[in-house]
C-alpha cells in the first residue's frame, strides 16, 4: 500500500486542535453575513491572503479577529460540525478539542452559549458517525491568572463534560508558573491538565509545565531537544508530545518541513503524535499533516503506524478503547 492510502486507512486520534482554528473563511463569511457583522475583508480570497504569518503572535492577532463573528449557539455548532465532517473524511475517529472561552466571554458571549453549541455538535457526531471526543478548556496565557480563575468558575456547571484544562496563546513572557494556582484549583475540581510549552518558548517552560502544572501531555514541546536532561525525562516517563508540523512550518518554528525534528524525536523514542492545531489557518487537516511530514522526512509505513498508535496511547481514552484502536492500527498493511 502506498503512503497516501495507508494514511487514509489508518484510524487516528487528534489531540491538539483548537476549534476556533478550524474556522474556514467561507463559513466565517457566511456567519458574518447572517449576524450582520462587517469585517475588514471583502472576500474569502482576501481573508486567505492575510494568512501570511511570521510567528505565533502574527497568527494569533488574526485568529482572534476571525472568532469575533461567532455570537450564537448555532454559530459554535456550525463551526464544530464543519470540523467533525473533516474528521470523518480523514478517519479521525477520536478528537480531544481545545476551546478558548475567554476569546468569546471577553466579547460578551455567554460561556453557556459557546459551550452548548460546541458540545451539541460533538454529541451529534458521536451519534451519527461514532466519532468520540473530549473537551479541553484552555486559558489564554496573555491574560491574568485572575481572569483564568474567573473562567474556571464559569466552567463548573459544565464540569462533567470538560475533561481537562490547557494553556494557549502567546507563549514567550507568559510561563506556566504564572498559572500554577489556577491549575491546582482545576485539578482539585477533577480536571486533568495539559499545556502548550516549548513551541516558541524555551525548554524551561516544558519543565515548569511538568513540575508545576502536572501536565499529562505537552502541546508542541518541539524545543525539548535543546535540553538533554529534559529529553531523558520525557523518554523515561513516556510523556507524549502533541506535535503540529504544518503549524510549525507556517509559524516559522522550523524554516522548512525537512528541518522539522519530528523524526529525530521519534528515533529517540519520544511518544510523538501528529496533529493539525489550527487547520483552517495552517493549510491542512490531520491527513495533510501526516502526508506532508511523511514526504519531507521520509517516514516509513512502520513509522506512520507508530504515529497513529501513539495518538491513541497518548489520548485520554479508556485502556480498552486504546487497545481496540491500536490493534486496528497494527493490523493495517
Ligand atoms: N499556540 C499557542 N496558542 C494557540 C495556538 C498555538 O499553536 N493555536 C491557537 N492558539
Ligand atoms: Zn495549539
Amino acid at each position: 500500500m502506498n503512503h497516501l492510502e495507508l494514511i487514509k486507512n489508518l484510524p487516528k486520534a487528534e489531540l491538539h486542535l483548537h476549534i476556533e482554528g478550524t474556522f474556514e473563511p467561507e463559513l466565517m463569511f457566511e456567519i458574518a453575513r447572517r449576524n450582520q457583522i462587517s469585517t475588514r475583508f471583502k472576500s474569502v480570497e482576501e481573508i486567505r491572503e492575510a494568512y501570511n504569518f511570521h510567528n505565533l503572535q502574527s497568527f494569533l492577532d488574526i485568529y482572534y479577529e476571525g472568532a469575533n463573528v461567532l455570537l450564537h449557539e448555532r454559530d459554535f455548532y456550525d463551526l464544530t460540525m464543519a470540523y467533525l465532517v473533516r474528521c470523518r473524511e480523514d478517519n479521525v475517529v477520536h478528537t480531544e478539542i481545545f476551546f478558548d472561552p475567554q476569546t468569546h466571554t471577553e466579547r460578551g458571549v455567554a460561556f453557556a452559549t459557546m459551550f452548548r453549541g460546541i458540545h451539541q455538535a460533538l454529541q451529534d457526531a458521536k451519534k451519527e458517525w461514532g466519532i468520540t471526543s473530549h473537551m479541553i478548556m484552555c486559558f489564554l496565557r496573555h491574560l491574568s491568572e485572575e481572569d483564568a480563575f474567573k473562567t474556571l468558575n464559569e466552567s463548573l456547571p459544565f464540569k462533567k463534560d470538560i475533561l481537562a484544562v490547557g494553556l494557549d496563546s502567546s507563549e514567550v513572557g507568559h510561563p506556566p508558573s504564572k498559572f500554577q494556582k489556577v491549575f491546582e484549583a482545576a485539578m482539585s475540581e477533577g480536571y486533568l491538565t495539559v499545556a502548550h510549552a516549548g513551541e516558541e518558548g524555551p525548554a524551561a517552560y516544558i519543565w515548569e509545565a511538568l513540575d508545576l502544572l502536572k501536565v499529562k501531555r505537552i502541546d508542541h514541546g518541539v524545543r525539548c531537544l535543546e535540553d538533554e536532561k529534559l529529553m531523558k525525562r520525557i523518554i523515561e516517563e513516556k510523556i507524549p508530545l502533541t506535535v503540529c508540523p504544518l503549524s510549525n512550518l507556517k509559524l516559522c518554528v522550523f524554516k522548512t518541513l525537512k528541518e522539522h525534528n519530528l523524526k529525530k524525536l521519534l528515533d529517540r523514542g519520544v511518544k510523538v503524535t501528529i496533529n493539525s492545531d489550527d487547520p483552517a489557518y495552517f493549510g491542512g487537516y490531520a491527513n495533510q499533516n501526516y502526508i506532508e511530514t511523511a514526504a519531507a522526512l521520509g517516514l516509513s509505513s512502520a513509522e506512520l503506524k507508530t504515529l497513529a498508535a501513539n495518538s491513541f496511547e497518548a489520548s485520554f481514552l479508556s485502556h480498552s478503547d486504546k487497545e481496540k484502536w491500536i490493534s486496528k492500527v497494527t493490523s493495517q498493511n
